[in-house]
């Protein structure tokens, strides 16, 4: 008999854990289905809105390969398809948790779908992090009324808490920062409240890391168990998170496992695997953008580095090259799909999608000549010494005009993704200027685009972010990666089976 999982999914950004749980048990007798998605940020929810509604169909409609295939806007769903659309409206509601009356809306809902579903649904969801993670502690501590205990921020866990409590789902995923491990409030440890609060919710939980197997005696796992890596679970990215998964305490009796849920660490997967089959773009300049001017900038730049005593002779070799080629990079966008090579086969059957022939939000973005200097020289030197340099290793001549240069808070202001290994964490700052997430290849000396950021998240080549470019960047860096939510899926999927 079929025994359908209704996903309720909260705080659901761009819908990367909920891709991952919508994908599980697609061939099986229990697949997993997203009942319920509630995010507040209008972009945000134009995505998943539209991936809800693509989700309904057996196989997404014509009209979206259509027009992804032509270059042209998505059609106005809601006249094409108004019963679907309506759906997908109700499936993704736009609120603010925490907000007066609105758990008390979902609440009705909540109680409908345990009845529907007879108590077979699963909430996950990452409430969100700016208050846990290392960069927005710092950033908090330098603002001169902060007071941690008053940012609302750290206490929206437990809007989650409640949902779980009034759900009582026969499971749970819920997702944070590494920052949340070592976060304080009120002098105590905000993780351990936090699993405390997780374990007594509803009939209670045990909870469960995902890269270790759980004492043997019962008792709970240790805090740094529930850190997760994903580029040990074939994610081309170094993305290290919390995950606690918990099982509700009637469903785990007798339950032990001998290897950990998400099994044993897979092969790294490097970022040429992931990206190397886009096609190649040129960066754009801010002011004044022609294929020529382009051109010519880099060309200059890869001249003053190529000249530079200050700069490493390999280096040089790859700015001389640059300086002296025929033939430059000329496009800033393309959608021309090429074969991946050298893709590991888990990720070939992941990304493609054969209705689509062309490749989405591929498009660069504009700098200012001096930083196509940094970009050229970051990549060049990550490309010759297999590392990003420091910025106390760029030359003079190329180092940025900024006031907090010697604090050292700035070192690696500028980073090249290594080529031959997984990427340091795509977060949401990708939105703001590209200079973490610098493109292996000098030639094209430009930042990742929202694809090759989307890739490197593994979300599905056919996967569309709604919203002006920022805020897909913006979405892309909050997901939690989609491959890694489904291998999560796969195991809460095969335990509660
Ligand atoms: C880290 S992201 C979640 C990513 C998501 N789990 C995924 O895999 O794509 C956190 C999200 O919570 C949303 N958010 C923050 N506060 C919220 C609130 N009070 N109510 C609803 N959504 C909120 C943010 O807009 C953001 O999209």
């Amino acid at each position: 008999m079929t025994k359908e999982f209704a996903i309720i999914d909260l705080f659901a950004g761009p819908g990367g854990l909920g891709e991952g749980f919508s994908r599980a048990g697609r061939d099986a007798d229990t697949p997993m289905k997203i009942h319920l998605s509630v995010e507040m940020d209008d972009h945000a929810v134009q995505t998943l809105r539209l991936r809800a509604f693509l989700r309904s169909f057996r196989e997404f409609p014509i009209e979206y390969y259509n027009a992804l295939n032509s270059g042209s806007a998505l059609p106005d769903w809601a006249e094409l398809y108004p019963t679907i659309w309506k759906h997908a409206e109700r499936e993704v509601r736009q609120r603010v948790l925490g907000e007066k009356g609105v758990f008390e809306e979902l609440a009705v809902e909540l109680d409908r779908a345990r009845e529907a579903y007879s108590g077979n649904t699963i909430l996950i969801g990452g409430p969100p992090c700016q208050a846990y993670s290392l960069a927005g502690r710092s950033r908090n501590s330098g603002k001169a009324n902060y007071v941690l205990e008053e940012d609302h921020r750290h206490y929206l866990y437990r809007e989650y808490v409640r949902i779980l409590h009034r759900l009582r789902p026969a499971a749970f995923v819920m997702e944070n920062v590494k920052g949340m491990l070592s976060s304080k409030v009120d002098g105590g440890g905000i993780f351990s409240r936090v699993l405390d609060d997780l374990e007594a919710a509803g009939d209670g939980y045990v909870l469960l890391p995902l890269s270790k197997t759980a004492p043997e005696d019962g008792t709970r796992a240790p805090a740094q168990d529930f850190l997760i890596s994903a580029e040990d679970h074939g994610v081309p990215q170094a993305r290290h998170r919390v995950i606690v998964v918990g099982i509700r305490k009637d469903m785990a009796e007798g339950l032990h496992l001998e290897e950990p849920l998400l099994g044993q660490p897979q092969a790294l997967v490097s970022v040429e695997q992931a990206i190397g089959d886009i096609p190649i773009l040129r960066s754009g300049l801010s002011k004044g953008d022609t294929v020529e001017a382009w051109q010519k900038a880099l060309r200059n730049q890869a001249s003053a580095i190529a000249a530079s005593e200050a700069v490493p002779a390999e280096v040089r070799e790859i700015a001389r090259s640059i300086e002296k080629a025929n033939e430059l990079p000329f496009q800033r966008v393309s959608s021309s799909k090429q074969r991946p090579n050298g893709m590991p086969r888990h990720l070939r059957g992941w990304f493609p999608d054969d209705g689509l022939k062309a490749l989405l939000q591929h498009e660069t973005r504009g700098h200012i000549p001096g930083d196509l200097g940094r970009y050229l020289f970051s990549s060049a030197f990550s490309r010759a010494f297999g590392k990003a340099p420091k910025l106390v290793e760029f030359p003079e001549f190329l180092q940025p005009m900024h006031r907090n240069r010697s604090t050292g808070k700035f070192a690696d202001r500028f980073r090249t993704q290594v080529a031959d290994r997984p990427s340091t964490t795509v977060t949401s700052h990708i939105s703001k200027d590209g200079h973490y997430f610098i493109h292996p290849d000098p030639l094209q000396c430009r930042s990742l685009t929202v694809r090759e950021a989307a890739r490197l998240q593994t979300f599905p080549d056919n996967y569309f972010f709604c919203g002006p470019r920022t805020k897909q960047y913006h979405q892309v860096g909050n997901a939690v990666p989609p491959y890694l939510a489904w291998q999560i899926a796969e195991s809460v999927r095969k335990l509660l089976d």
